[in-house]
């Protein structure tokens, strides 16, 4: 792997860092990240053609990924795209919001103080104290979950029956919509964000000339504030205690919020809450599966779940990256960042970096401290993180009770993207009363 003098990566390994398909290889993937953490920790990428995509800055580093997140008035979320994307994909976005490279403006698009309104309507709605309400429920769908899941042993895909279903289950639920609208919103959410891998994008925008996919997402858009507009005039008329209710009814500075940003709220919780607690429960049952003896220890001793968890999560890193934007002129690790530079934070990097973790490939749940970075650091710091560790906590709380061992029986897929991904495929023999 050669690297030129300037600090740019070479054109190879570039490649790998912006294509989908190397993110389906996790020990490559795992290897380019640590060498270019050691030969390069802030590394210019540039496209081998002109215009494809915008040259930015590639963190490699736990410190540097950590300062940068932290610092959100030297690095913006708005500028710029927050996920990296080709040129195309931006000017589409700019094309059909008439000029901005956000598809839909949210949370995660917002800075400074307007980013804090926003996001404190449902801070305390998401705090540990607030989702005790929502337990049982939960705990609900993941005895449902599981009882489809014994029912279809002792050969399953635990993708398929569990991984998948059951995050999109919570996410609905806490959104207010009802069982048989799931699958319209997972079209949506896929129409709206084109996910990368082809088995899992079931939207067919691929195949389809430009007009015709700049008219399904507008239609999906479309489609989606009206499926909200119903749901807020419910949460308005009759409020419950699920997030919906909070959104619908909320106000900033005295006004209600307009269709628009409710709309924002909705997308971005609908599409920020499923794949990403997919992929980590998915991660966490193949370590239980590659490892008999820590199953059955914590089948025996549940004070060790929390720590499976926890390690899932930064193990697999289902948020591969996000992007910022520098406000001004500045450095990072002695590397001099210009105003306007666009940087990939990747996570996956931060999160098997040994200046911060022992051993980083090793899935170790009693690894300790485990201070990672798959839920991000400073002011946009998932909001959904406790909700996530409650989800998967119950979840295995009843795979456990239910399950007498588990064995791989194949060899699990990872899919295609450089944004979100993880496990598209887990075989897995079961044996469960
Ligand atoms: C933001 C990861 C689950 C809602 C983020 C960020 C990451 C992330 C890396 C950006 C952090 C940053 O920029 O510093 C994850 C992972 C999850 C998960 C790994 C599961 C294991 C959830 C869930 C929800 C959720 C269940 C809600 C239903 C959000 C929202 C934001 C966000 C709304 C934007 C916050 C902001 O910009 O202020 N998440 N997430 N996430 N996440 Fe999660």
């Amino acid at each position: 792997m050669a690297t030129v003098a300037d600090n740019t990566l070479d054109a190879a390994t570039a490649r790998m860092v912006i294509e989908p398909k190397s993110y389906a290889r996790w020990d490559g993937l795992l290897d380019t990240f640590d060498h270019v953490r050691q030969t390069m920790p802030v590394a210019r990428v540039t496209p081998a053609q002109d215009g494809v995509f915008d040259p930015f800055w590639l963190i490699t580093r736990y410190d540097d990924v950590m300062r940068i997140s932290k610092d959100n008035a030297t690095f913006l979320n708005h500028p710029r795209s927050v996920v990296f994307s080709l040129t195309e994909g931006i000017e589409f976005a700019k094309h059909l919001t008439g000029g901005s490279p956000h598809m839909v403006a949210s949370l995660v698009t917002f800075d400074g103080p307007i980013h804090m309104k926003y996001r404190k309507l449902t801070q305390e709605w998401f705090m540990p104290k607030n989702l005790r309400q929502t337990e049982d429920e939960i705990r609900k769908l993941a005895h449902r979950t599981v009882d489809r899941l014994v029912a279809a042993g002792p050969d399953v895909d635990f993708v398929t029956q569990v991984s998948a279903p059951y995050p999109l289950h919570v996410v609905m639920q806490i959104m207010g919509v009802p069982e048989e609208d799931e699958p319209r919103m997972l079209m949506l959410t896929q129409q709206l964000f084109g996910g990368q891998d082809d088995d899992l994008n079931q939207s067919g925008l691929k195949d389809l000339p430009p007009e015709a996919i700049t008219q399904l997402v507008a239609g999906a858009v479309a489609d989606f504030e009206q499926y909200f507009a119903g749901i807020t005039a419910q949460k308005r008329a009759a409020p419950t205690s699920d997030v919906a209710s909070i959104i619908a009814n909320a106000t900033i500075d005295g006004e209600p919020l307009n269709d628009r940003d409710m709309m924002g709220y909705f997308i971005i919780l609908a599409a920020a809450g499923h794949d990403t607690t997919s992929a980590s429960t998915a991660g966490a049952m193949l370590a239980l599966a590659r490892d008999p003896e820590q199953f059955a220890r914590v089948k025996a001793d549940r004070s060790l779940l929390a720590g499976i968890v926890e390690e899932a999560i930064r193990w697999t890193t289902p948020v591969q990256h996000f992007m910022r934007t520098a406000a001004c002129d500045t450095e990072i690790s002695g590397q001099k960042i210009a105003a306007g530079d666009w940087l990939m934070l990747s996570y996956i990097a931060a999160n098997h970096d040994p200046a911060q973790f022992e051993n980083p490939r090793k899935f170790d749940a009693a690894r300790s401290p485990n201070r990672h970075l798959a839920f991000g650091a400073g002011a946009h710091q998932c909001l959904g993180l406790h909700l996530a560790r409650l989800e998967m906590r119950i979840l295995f709380e009843v795979l456990l009770d239910r399950l007498d061992s588990i064995e791989l029986a194949g060899e699990p897929l990872r899919s295609n993207s450089t944004f979100v991904g993880g496990l598209k495929t887990l075989p897995l023999r079961i044996k469960a009363h």
